[in-house]
């Protein structure tokens, strides 16, 4: 990607998306190239760290990327062994699934599973081994930077930003017990707080990331935070 468009109509649109996936397609079928990642390689390699430590790969977790883009995050964690079938990530730009099923061939990491879904709307396709009875299959779901782009998206009639489904939208998918881990460069970590924990989330505060900080103006702050929340059992 070229870099992060501030501008909010843009980001919180689907055609934004497609547009910015079908040239890295072009890019990746060109010179190989992946595509940037979003907020860069430090924040990826991160949140491996958390999920190896809080789920880790003998626990052979269910994981789910929200937003999957061109699949770096979730295909980290294939070089960490976690278990190919478990893993999935789902992106509401077809174009987005198409490369990011590009990048898994090249890795030889077909397995892994990506779909076109709009998370507000749609539930993921389960996996093999998942119970097709129960919605709360997954072990943990990952966000880097989706919650932020859907929260730029158009406010409906209320004033409200699509990102309001968002919470509960998780709490669907993740077992009790289970993990939501978010990085996000638009809210701050209270901000996370105060709209994910919730009675009808189940969520509790779990743990954080810690992300370089700058001072400024005699205040400190990071650039990025990552929180991880847990689902009550
Ligand atoms: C900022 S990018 C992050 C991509 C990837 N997680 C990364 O870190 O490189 C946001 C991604 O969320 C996807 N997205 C936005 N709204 C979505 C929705 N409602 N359902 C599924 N994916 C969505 C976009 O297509 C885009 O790939």
């Amino acid at each position: 990607m070229s870099g992060l468009d501030l501008q909010p109509t843009k980001l919180g649109n689907k055609e934004h998306w497609d547009d910015v996936y079908k040239g890295e397609i072009a890019n990746f079928e060109e010179i190989g190239d992946e595509g940037e990642i979003w907020f860069g390689v430090e924040s990826v390699e991160k949140m491996v760290s958390w999920v190896m430590e809080n789920t880790p790969p003998s626990s052979d977790p269910f994981v789910l990327e929200v937003g999957s883009g061109n699949g770096t995050l979730i295909l980290a964690l294939l070089e960490k062994n976690y278990l190919a079938q478990n893993l999935a990530g789902i992106d509401y730009s077809a174009d987005a699934v198409k490369l990011s099923k590009l990048v898994a061939a090249a890795k030889e990491a077909d397995v892994v599973t990506f779909s076109a879904c709009d998370f507000l709307y749609e539930d993921p396709p389960h996996l093999p081994h998942m119970d097709p009875t129960k919605t709360d299959v997954w072990d943990l779901l990952l966000d880097k930077g989706t919650y932020d782009a859907i929260a730029l998206g158009n406010k409906d009639e209320q004033g409200h930003s699509p990102a309001i489904h968002y919470p509960s939208r998780a709490a669907r998918l993740i077992r009790p017990g289970g993990f939501f881990l978010i990085t996000s460069c638009n809210f701050t970590e209270e901000e996370l707080k105060v709209n994910f924990i919730s009675e009808a989330t189940g969520f509790k505060h779990h743990s954080r990331i810690q992300h370089p900080t700058f001072t400024f103006g005699g205040k400190s702050g990071s650039v990025c935070c990552s929180v991880a929340f847990q689902k009550a059992n």
